[in-house]
């Protein structure tokens, strides 16, 4: 490990800011972001054997099974020294398949982020998302709007609103969260390693905090 490297897991809910705040460091830090939730709609798109058997699970607002998403991360984690974890683990048993590749890598997790904010405004946020489907980035019509309408303004592509942003997914999409992902929570705040962030802030004041998180400024405490 060197004095630079940081290897962060973002935790939070659908519409939290997560893939938002990690684009924003992905470019001001020397950190890879890994998104499960792009790698899967990569598959989707190419018609992947992959994408084939997560696609009705991301559909209907559910998660991909656990040996799957393993099988799928273990690659990515051995490729980068330094690495924002975006959307994984989701259960505890990816917490614990996580915690063991990282023992045989040598590569322990630096910190854990979690970006919380009201289920009213997660339900505003997703359902006025736009979404680049190459780099993953995202604008949201009213709170973070493009320049131009449906234009990515960094690289110009076109913006999409992704397939599970409907109101009835979101809701299937927080109650999984409920039920799978936020048991997560207290498992990493037994580690120590736990920082949790307020998600309502602005977009620019969320980052600070997640930087000062990542830096250990704040401390290690939840
Ligand atoms: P994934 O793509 O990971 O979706 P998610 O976790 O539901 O997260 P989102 O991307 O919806 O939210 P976000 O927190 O990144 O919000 P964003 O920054 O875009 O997963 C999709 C599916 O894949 C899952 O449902 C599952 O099926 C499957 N999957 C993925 N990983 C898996 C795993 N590990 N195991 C099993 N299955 C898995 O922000 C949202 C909006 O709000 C944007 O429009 C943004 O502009 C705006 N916004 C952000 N921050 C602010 C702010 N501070 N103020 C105002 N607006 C803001």
């Amino acid at each position: 490990m060197t004095a630079q490297a940081a290897r962060v897991v973002f935790l939070g809910p659908p519409g939290a800011g997560k893939g938002t705040q990690a684009k924003l460091l992905e470019d001001r830090l020397a950190l890879r972001q890994i998104s499960t939730g792009d790698i899967l709609r990569r598959n989707v798109a190419e018609a992947t054997e992959l994408g084939r058997q997560a696609k009705p699970y991301m559909e209907s607002g559910g998660l991909v099974p656990d040996a799957l998403i393993v099988g799928m991360m273990e690659p990515e984690l051995a490729r980068s020294d330094s690495f924002l974890l975006d959307g994984f683990p989701r259960t505890v048993a990816q917490a614990e398949a996580l915690d063991a590749a990282l023992r045989r890598l040598g590569k322990p997790l630096t910190a854990v982020v979690l970006i919380d904010a009201s289920r009213d405004v997660l339900v505003l946020r997703l359902t006025g998302r736009w979404t680049n489907p190459r780099s993953g980035r995202t604008y949201h019509s009213e709170f973070n709007p493009p320049k131009v309408h449906g234009v990515d303004d960094l690289d110009g592509g076109p913006l999409e609103q992704r397939r599970d942003d409907t109101l009835e997914v979101v809701s299937e999409r927080l109650a999984t969260y409920d039920a799978k992902t936020a048991p997560l929570i207290d498992y990493y705040r037994k580690t120590g390693l736990l920082v949790t962030i307020d998600g309502l802030k602005p977009i620019d004041e969320v980052s600070a905090d997640v930087l000062r998180a990542i830096s250990g400024e704040n401390g290690a405490a939840a």
